[in-house]
């Protein structure tokens, strides 16, 4: 019986310290894994030096305030563009001529050698591609040069009017160059595409 006492302990304290061991190593042996995006983000932050100014669209950031600046800028904003607005509407004029008053020019094209009717609501540019030439063009909206054509006839803005060119001087205007993409026939004229000053 003592031996039987003796080996029902020890299994008794064998098995009560495997319970005691596994509660501990459970316990204090495993953790949850930590946020790893939250440890980068703010590493992130860290790198990034502060800035007095809002970012737009970042709400987080004094929303309030950022939608503000914004709000502020876009007044200041708003103000030049209800200038620019009116003059767009000043500047319209020619491609908004509505067809029942659209008047017809006859102009001759010297390098494709033929002679078409232009309406005055329509560039000297768009005719001819609606005529089915390929003339050069990039920009379509008169900031560079490469629809350039020079008008026979005497000065360019006799017998055309431009709409916003930014490229040519008065010099040459007066030389009969035009920029094909913003200008719109008011009278006959020959001109000579792919010719820039
Ligand atoms: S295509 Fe650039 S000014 Fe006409």
């Amino acid at each position: 019986m003592a031996e039987i006492n003796v080996v029902g302990l020890s299994m008794g304290v064998l098995l009560t310290l495997i319970a005691v061991a596994l509660h501990y190593s459970k316990g204090t042996g495993w953790q949850s894994t930590q946020d790893i995006s939250q440890e980068v983000l703010d590493r992130r932050a860290e790198t990034v030096p502060e800035t007095d100014f809002p970012e737009p669209m970042n709400r987080s950031i004094g929303g309030g305030a950022a939608a503000a600046a914004v709000a502020a800028g876009g007044t200041a904003d708003g103000a030049e563009l209800e200038e620019g607005g009116e003059e767009t509407v000043e500047e319209s004029g020619p491609a908004d001529i509505p067809e029942d008053e659209v008047e017809y020019f006859e102009v001759e094209f010297v390098k494709e050698g033929e002679t078409i009717e232009l309406a005055n609501n329509k560039t000297i540019l768009e005719s001819g591609e609606d005529h089915g030439w390929d003339l050069p063009y990039a920009c379509r909206q008169g900031s560079c040069v490469s629809c350039a054509g020079q008008i026979q006839d005497g000065p360019s803005e006799e017998y055309v009017v431009h709409d916003n060119q930014q490229m040519l001087d008065d010099g040459e205007l007066d030389d009969g160059y035009t920029l094909t993409c913003v200008a719109y026939p008011r009278a006959a004229f020959s001109i000579e595409t792919g010719k820039a000053p």
